[in-house]
């Protein structure tokens, strides 16, 4: 009798504080990655698929995001596949979305070994004719996007380990003043935008970052067009380099813009809660890095979600390397990154051995009274929120020992001040009254 009481003053209370308002989304930060980057004067930016940027993929994108880079559509394989015949469908595409998002583009890339068409890498050519095939490439694909592209990578990947220049079709019939002509060349067909040497193992202080450095320092003195300098950041967890700011700070000196690319942090899989706690660790440092640093102008992700990574299929056995999961739900990582950028909001709780499970536990002609079941075996949780979406116009119209939410179709629950615990092997129930009408089909309820 006295814990009915109990109960029912309870639920008196709860009920009384019930409020129904627009919702943020369940699990992202409150401020968009981009809102808080803008407050430090930097610019977020993440790799995209072309054609993967509507629905979830493309909300992401757009609202997370202050720069687009295509991950493989602006390569020289993509956009002339038969010498002459040009495909910009793709590039086209991610240009007019950023536009249409107040993002910036990154154009990647213009000069690489890599991804180069078939016609001009079987082909025989003199010097000569290389020369003119590759300044050709660039004031075509520069020229096209003129005024539209904030910076280029305009050479990719230039050096080898040891910081002596990689042999490729490029170095090796034109000599290392091919990196010289393509800056010249991409400043003449777009004189506004940034221009950019991308390498990757050049975070840290290194022979590949001092090659990397002493290049810049001696274009700069020949009075050659270069503006910044990318670092990939393609990482391995736990394995951000120590002197990555005092690196990103020797560029800046020199008088770049420094801008951290195609950062990813792969693990070998499966992933587990203690590496992706690291990874975590390992974004916000990056991002920190950068944030140091007033010349360190862009992070940008290769990729935002693991199922839009290069890594799985590059590097076998690892993956799970961005800040979204292949459900496109935040990692730690994503809270890793905003906290660098000085958000504040903290994850949600791991949820791993606890579930959610939703009941109608009595129904009448326009009403019904449901309860969730949160239980936990192996885990506990300290905090908890529940979220579902009614699927025939069902309506909470009060709920005892939680606090819930609802937006259109979308409820939120979270725990009360006092059933915010669940112990290993231990549950808590709550529960509301809800409209509905025609049908209450039972909907499916995540736990975060
Ligand atoms: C990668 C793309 O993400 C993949 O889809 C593609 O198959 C290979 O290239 N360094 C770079 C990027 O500069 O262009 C590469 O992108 C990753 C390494």
């Amino acid at each position: 009798m006295r814990s009915l009481r109990t109960a029912l003053s309870l639920a008196s209370l709860v009920t009384g504080a019930l409020m129904l308002f627009t919702a943020p989304a369940a699990h992202a930060a409150d401020t968009p990655l981009r809102d808080l980057a803008a407050a430090k004067g930097k610019i977020v930016g993440t790799a995209v698929t072309g054609s993967k940027l509507t629905g979830t993929y493309g909300d992401i994108a757009g609202a997370q995001f202050s720069s687009l880079t295509p991950g493989n559509a602006m390569k020289w394989g993509s956009v002339e596949p038969t010498q002459g015949s040009f495909n910009w469908t793709e590039a086209d595409q991610i240009v007019a979305f950023a536009e249409a998002h107040g993002q910036q583009v990154r154009g990647h890339t213009l000069v690489w070994h890599n991804q180069n068409p078939s016609w001009l890498t079987n082909g025989s050519w003199t010097s000569a004719q290389l020369s003119s095939l590759l300044q050709n490439h660039i004031s075509t694909e520069v020229g096209r996007y003129k005024g539209r592209i904030a910076a280029w990578d305009v050479v990719n990947e230039p050096f080898n380990e040891d910081g002596t220049y990689r042999s490729t079709l490029w170095y090796n019939g034109l000599g290392a003043d091919y990196i010289a002509n393509a800056l010249t060349w991409a400043h003449a067909a777009d004189p506004a935008a940034k221009l950019y040497i991308n390498d990757y193992n050049v975070e840290g202080v290194n022979a590949k970052s001092t090659a990397l450095y002493n290049l810049v320092k001696s274009l700069k003195d020949r009075g050659v067009p270069i503006d910044g300098v990318g670092l990939q950041a393609h990482l391995i967890l736990g394995q951000v380099p120590s002197t990555l700011q005092q690196n990103i700070q020797r560029f800046a000196d020199l008088g770049v813009d420094v801008a951290i690319t195609e950062l990813d942090v792969r693990m070998a899989l499966p992933a587990d809660s203690a590496k992706l706690a690291q990874q975590a660790a390992d974004y916000k440092s990056v991002v920190a890095a950068c944030v140091a640093v007033a010349r360190c102008v862009n992070v940008t992700v290769w990729g935002f979600a693991d199922s839009d990574s290069w890594v799985p299929s590059t590097f076998p056995g690892y993956g799970a390397a961005t800040p979204y999961d292949d459900n496109y739900a935040p990692k730690p990582a994503y809270y890793g990154i905003a906290e660098a950028l000085g958000g504040t909001t903290t994850p949600p709780p791991s949820t791993d051995g606890c579930t959610a499970a939703y009941s109608v536990t009595n129904q009448w002609s326009t009403g019904f009274t449901g309860e969730v079941r949160i239980a936990c075996s192996g885990a506990s949780l300290s905090s908890w929120k529940v979220n579902w979406t009614y699927g025939a116009g069902q309506q909470v119209t009060q709920a005892w020992n939680a606090t819930c939410t609802q937006s259109g179709a979308a409820v939120t629950c979270a725990n009360a001040s006092y059933n915010g615990t669940v112990p290993d092997g231990g549950s808590v129930t709550f529960g509301f009254n809800g409209s509905w009408s025609g049908s209450n089909p039972v909907p499916t309820v995540t736990l975060g």
